[in-house]
């Protein structure tokens, strides 16, 4: 099977579960405290992932092959109001195995057709400045909105926050 993209259920919470755990390990290793990525637990978020999709309240759609799962993106209403953004892509992650063949941009392009059949206009995306993901949304004709520091596991970050003004524009 060809690697596809679907909309997700709780049936895939434990495999989105695992997705990001093992992409943030990679992603952030260097950037965010050891002690913090390995005391992450699939289990866990798992749990957490079950609550959100069974709320309804954000999409979420799953990349996956025949050996399963490998990435997946989540979005919905904006979490922080940010004036003229609507929506926000909340996460992205995939397998580093599978980074760098256009998923990334089918799952973009697959949540933007969702958030705009449901009225959204515009989005947001929050993603560390030292993330390789920046220059991701760059490409996808994101532009920077503003900055804060954000802790995590004790370090301290610089945290930006990205958008797309106008979805109708830029998919
Ligand atoms: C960020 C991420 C979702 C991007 O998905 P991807 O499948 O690797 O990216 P794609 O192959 O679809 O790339 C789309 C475009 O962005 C460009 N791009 C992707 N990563 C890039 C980078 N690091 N630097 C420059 N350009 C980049 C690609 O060249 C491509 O351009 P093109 O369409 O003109 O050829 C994926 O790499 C990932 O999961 N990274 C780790 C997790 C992460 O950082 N998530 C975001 C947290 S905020």
């Amino acid at each position: 099977m060809a690697a596809r993209i679907r909309r997700a259920n709780r049936e895939d919470a434990a495999a989105i579960a695992r997705v990001q755990v093992a992409s943030w390990r990679t992603t952030y290793a260097g950037l965010i405290p050891k002690s913090f990525l390995a005391a992450m637990q699939a289990e866990e978020r798992a749990r957490q992932w079950d609550l959100l999709i069974e709320a309804g309240k954000d999409v979420f759609f799953v990349a996956e092959d025949e050996r399963g799962v490998f990435g997946f993106i989540s979005g919905g209403p904006i979490r922080e109001a940010l004036a003229g953004y609507d929506a926000e892509l909340h996460t992205i992650y995939l397998l580093r195995e599978r980074q760098g063949s256009g998923i990334g941009r089918l799952l973009v392009e697959t949540l933007v057709r969702d958030l705009r059949a449901g009225g959204f206009r515009s989005m947001v995306v929050w993603v560390l400045a030292q993330n390789p993901a920046v220059q991701f949304y760059e490409r996808l004709g994101a532009i920077e909105i503003s900055r804060r520091d954000v802790d995590i596991g004790g370090a301290l970050l610089d945290d930006r926050v990205m958008g797309w003004p106008d979805l109708s524009l830029s998919f």
